[in-house]
């Protein structure tokens, strides 16, 4: 219950300040900032998303006392790439999808070039987000969490694992093969808004390597919980198409193991994640609900 409260209260502050940063006015160095590409951003942002990886950084930032502002603007940041992810896998030429957190997807709002662009976008504002001065953290911790950033979502991150859960359609990878594009595909970004908490505070690497490992567990647990819901739920309950990866073919645990051993394995990576919080006592609780959650949610 905290948790629940919890995520919404982060969800709404997060939501603020993208709206704010999803604003017409053009920011001094650039030019102008076109109508239709401004709206298909904001469609494929503010349309009410659980925003669960701005709560894994806010949280994982008050873990360690950082700065509450600045930790939010890394939200944000995150919630950006994670929403270009979402444009660009909705695409006709990827996963084909009408619908998402039970909308038309943009292209569909809007058109497929709109879309591309919109995504493109998302991803750059990202990097000037957490660049910008605004963001009142020392320039060496900007930049890390720049890098830390670029390295999570690009060709050896999660672009990375959406070009090998494609090429899986053709190929079906064991199973080590799918945890590794599933921890590229969906992990990364999880796992860099878990260990940039302890970046936005300045934390010791050994904080900062623990962090990260929470986020990997989990990482994986949201992939698999995904998996499983695809299977299990319906698209009222999702807000999104659901019955497509065993159409699709896709390479997926559960498709591999089936249902009741992708449960239990749910079950391991949640104790898994909870162990690695134990250090943190209480100040860590509702790390530790999000890690239940991510398991146990139902859309
Ligand atoms: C969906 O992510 C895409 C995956 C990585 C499986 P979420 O389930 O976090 O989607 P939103 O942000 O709540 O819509
Ligand atoms: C998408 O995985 C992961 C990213 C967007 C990077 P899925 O294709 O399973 O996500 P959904 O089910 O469309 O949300
Ligand atoms: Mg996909
Ligand atoms: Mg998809
Ligand atoms: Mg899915």
């Amino acid at each position: 219950m905290a948790f629940e409260m919890a995520l919404i209260r982060r969800a709404a502050a997060v939501e603020v300040l993208l709206r704010r940063l999803l604003d017409d006015r053009a920011l001094s160095g650039e030019i102008t900032r076109p109508d239709r590409l401004m709206a298909a951003m904001r469609h494929g942002v503010l349309n009410g998303g659980k925003r669960l990886r701005p709560f894994l950084v806010m949280e994982s930032a008050a873990l360690f006392s950082a700065d509450g502002e600045a930790a939010l603007r890394v939200a944000a940041a995150l919630e950006c790439v994670h929403c270009y992810s979402l444009i660009h896998d909705d695409l006709p030429a990827m996963d084909d999808d009408d619908l998402r957190r039970g909308l038309p997807t943009v292209h569909k709002a809007f058109d497929e070039a709109t879309a591309i662009l919109a995504g493109d976008a998302l991803l750059t504002l990202a990097f000037d987000i957490i660049a910008d001065e605004a963001t009142a953290l020392p320039a060496e911790r900007r930049a890390t969490l720049v890098l830390a950033l670029a390295r999570a979502a690009g060709g050896g991150g999660m672009v990375g694992g959406q070009k090998l859960d494609l090429e899986a359609e053709q190929a079906p990878p064991d199973e080590a093969g799918i945890i590794r594009l599933q921890a590229m595909k969906t992990g990364a970004l999880i796992r860099f808004a878990c260990e940039a908490g302890a970046l936005v505070a300045g934390a010791p690497a050994e904080d900062r390597e623990r962090l990260a490992e929470f986020g990997s567990a989990i990482g994986l647990a949201f992939q698999l919980a995904d998996d499983l819901l695809d299977l299990t739920a319906d698209a009222s309950q999702m807000g999104k198409a659901t019955g497509k990866d065993a159409a699709a073919g896709k390479a997926t645990l559960v498709a591999l193991h089936g249902a009741n051993w992708a449960r239990s394995q749910l079950h391991g990576l949640v104790d898994q994640a909870h162990e690695l919080l134990a250090p943190y006592g209480e100040q860590a609780a509702l790390l530790k609900e999000a890690a239940t959650f991510v398991a146990t949610r139902n859309n």
